[in-house]
């Protein structure tokens, strides 16, 4: 009922109103602000109790809205916005395959319940076909980068330190490498992604889109990202991925390069433990549900990083319940 009602709020766009409305807000106006039938404003007023009961608005002792710090993110220009993300995550085509599990666990083949819920198709593919998939979830993955790079750049300057080139492996449509350019112009950025990603993208003199397939080849540089890529696969794949990585960077005996990945590192967070372990915990289930993919512990990375051939690592808990972990060959 909490993610349902958000998902009514987001929809009908009232954090927006009440932020233009430039005041705290009445029931009586905001309903006069909503695309609906003025018969049917109990529901609204329902609607906003539950979410003041949430802590998402504040309800004032003149009966008027406010937005509250977690409403703040949902405001649909909102740099930082999570608004996409919730829409994504309660859109059918990620709610659905929570509703085949039954049938997944009892075949072999099917890797993910999304794909026993899309007859054998994987999200991928899905996003590859459907304009309106791939927008949203493009969409969720810039606002998230956006956030994700201001700490990178604001709090882990040194990553950077004695790197001329980076290569940003799924790096979607580009918000990491522009941000990352922004910051250090005299870098030189390749985006590697999914050609359907890069359609209508176009470079510059030091950044560059390149349609591929990770798994086939890497252009090399002298620090390879991988944000929020290996928690969408299995162990195997990983494998896979890191040591084409480990190709596409400098080796020890000529400087050696390294992997920049920002993941989680489950039980390694900042705040709060019990929400922090919760927000993994969801996470992990996602990953399962829409991939064929998981969170893991300090132990599973590493393996995964030996098995790939990298010699050394460093975790560091930057991002919330995320990591910033380096790798070295
Ligand atoms: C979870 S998103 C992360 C995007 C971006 N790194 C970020 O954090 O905002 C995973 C990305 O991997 C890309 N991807 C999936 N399979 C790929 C493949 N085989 N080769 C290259 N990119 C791939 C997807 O298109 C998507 O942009």
């Amino acid at each position: 009922m909490k993610s349902i009602s958000l998902k009514s709020a987001i929809q009908l766009g009232i954090p927006d109103i009440i932020h233009n409305h430039g005041k705290p807000i009445k029931l009586s106006e905001l309903v006069d602000a909503l695309p609906m039938s003025k018969s049917k404003s109990h529901y609204i007023y329902r609607l906003m109790r539950i979410l003041v009961h949430s802590e998402f608005f504040i309800k004032d002792e003149e009966e008027r809205y406010w937005l509250t710090p977690a409403s703040r993110l949902l405001l649909k220009e909102g740099h930082f916005t999570v608004a996409p993300l919730v829409l994504l995550i309660l859109d059918p085509i990620l709610t659905k395959p929570w509703d085949h599990t039954m049938e997944w666990l009892a075949d072999d083949r099917p890797v993910s319940p999304f794909e026993t819920a899309n007859g054998g198709t994987n999200f991928w593919e899905v996003a590859g076909r459907e304009p309106r998939v791939s927008n949203l979830f493009n969409e969720v993955m810039s606002s998230d980068t956006r956030l994700v790079a201001r700490v990178l750049i604001d709090d882990c300057k040194h990553v950077f330190d004695g790197i001329e080139s980076v290569v940003d492996v799924g790096g979607n449509t580009g918000t990491l490498a522009k941000a990352i350019l922004d910051a250090f112009p005299k870098l030189k950025c390749i985006v590697l992604d999914l050609p359907h990603n890069l359609v209508g993208l176009e470079g510059s003199n030091n950044l560059t889109f390149v349609g591929g397939d990770m798994f086939e080849a890497i252009p090399c540089g002298d620090a390879v990202f991988l944000k929020w890529i290996l928690h969408d696969w299995n162990d195997e794949d990983c494998v896979k991925i890191l040591k084409k990585c480990k190709d596409a960077i400098p080796d020890k005996d000529k400087g050696g390069g390294k992997l920049i990945i920002i993941d989680m590192v489950m039980n390694i967070y900042e705040g709060d433990d019990n929400k922090a372990m919760e927000d993994q915990l969801f996470f992990d289930m996602a990953m399962m549900a829409y991939l064929n993919g998981k969170e893991r512990s300090e132990k599973e990375w590493v393996k995964l990083f030996f098995d790939a051939g990298f010699t050394n690592y460093k975790i560091t808990p930057a991002f919330g319940v995320r990591s910033l972990i380096e790798v070295y060959p």
